[in-house]
């Protein structure tokens, strides 16, 4: 199957609501990361979707909609709080987790009976939303366990002969999954951090839980027990208190001829002055806008990147954290 990367425009979307419709699968761009999109209502486009990627069967999708879709169709009860948080965050990088009418594909849930709901505020990704006019199943537009995509030349790189077209809705400017929050509940818990973080959560509502798996407790986020996020080359991970190591191990590594680089903040690039570095810039947003891009440059150079977790570790920090600890999980 021949992959076409296409900009947005009257002829793309018309060619992708077709593939859409006829149970096939889109990439398109969003805020956070790329998408692979099917048919929520088509258990074998969803199916489809699964099998592209590899993925696990029993990690649910989220579905995405347009900032028009009437979502009371799909959900069958929406607490006041999620209200206001949809009012403040969306559309944008926060997907809330719902009670499923089960009205999609059984697949979309993989069985569990909520139903998680995102609004993308991309223009691009509205545009192909509105088009279709369906609840799109959508998990980030690559291989299982590698890196997510933030560029339509990522997506091609992962899913080249796969699927039919990729919508190029050029760089992701957020860079890091949208935050995955439980709304099932009586207060709402976060299952995903991302660029929408708790404290905002907390602001806006008054109280937010943070979900922690437990050892031997089934995965309420089954997203969440695999290893993620993971480029294809050695990785290590040193917390910032520990940066003095990091550069102690690049420099083992570098002197044995293994082609190494250091991932981190800029602050602390300066701090461990080495010559290969994978800067992710200096501001939480650039930080996190710019991990997957540096992830997926490294792969391509390295043989070995070190990362160095950021010194701040709330905010933004915890998705970007979550992520790194991810990649580096061996
Ligand atoms: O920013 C994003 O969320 C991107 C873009 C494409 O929208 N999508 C994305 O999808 O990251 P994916 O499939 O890579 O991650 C979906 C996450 C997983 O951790 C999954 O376990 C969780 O959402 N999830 C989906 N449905 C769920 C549900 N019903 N209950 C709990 N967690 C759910
Ligand atoms: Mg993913």
């Amino acid at each position: 199957m021949q992959t076409n990367i296409l900009t947005i425009d009257a002829v793309s979307l018309s060619l992708a609501k077709g593939i859409i419709l006829n149970g096939g699968a889109v990439a398109f761009p969003t805020e956070t990361v790329y998408g692979l999109g099917a048919n929520a209502f088509d258990e074998g486009a969803v199916k489809n979707i699964f099998a592209i990627k590899g993925r696990p069967a029993d990690n649910p999708l989220i579905v995405h909609v347009h900032k028009d879709y009437d979502i009371s169709s799909l959900v069958s009860f929406v607490p006041d709080y999620a209200k206001k948080l949809a009012a403040k965050f969306l559309p944008g990088p926060l997907t809330l987790v719902y009670k499923s009418c089960g009205k999609v594909a059984k697949s979309v849930s993989c069985g569990l009976d909520t139903l998680a709901i995102r609004i993308p505020s991309h223009s691009g990704a509205q545009d192909f939303l509105k088009y279709v006019d369906i609840p799109v199943a959508a998990p980030s537009a690559n291989i299982s366990k590698h890196v997510s995509p933030v560029s339509a030349e990522h997506v091609y790189a992962d899913l080249n002969g796969k699927i039919q077209l990729v919508l190029d809705g050029g760089k992701c400017t957020g860079g890091i999954e949208s935050t995955v929050l439980d709304c099932t509940g009586e207060v709402p818990a976060v299952l995903r951090s991302g660029l929408i973080t708790r404290e905002m959560i907390e602001e806006c509502v008054g109280v937010c839980n943070e979900y922690k798996l437990r050892k031997g407790e089934v995965a309420r986020s089954p997203g969440m027990k695999y290893k993620h996020y993971s480029p294809n080359c050695k990785t290590m991970l040193f917390a910032f208190d520990k940066a003095d190591k990091a550069v102690e191990e690049y420099k083992r590594q570098t002197s044995n001829g293994v082609k190494t680089f250091i991932l981190c903040d800029g602050a602390t690039a300066k701090l461990v002055g080495v010559e290969n570095i994978l800067n992710l810039g200096d501001s939480e947003n650039e930080i996190a806008s710019n991990l997957y891009a540096k992830l997926r440059e490294g792969e391509d150079k390295a043989q070995l990147i070190i990362a160095i977790s950021p010194q701040k570790q709330d905010g933004v920090m915890v998705g970007v954290i979550n992520r790194l600890e991810k990649a580096c999980k061996q």
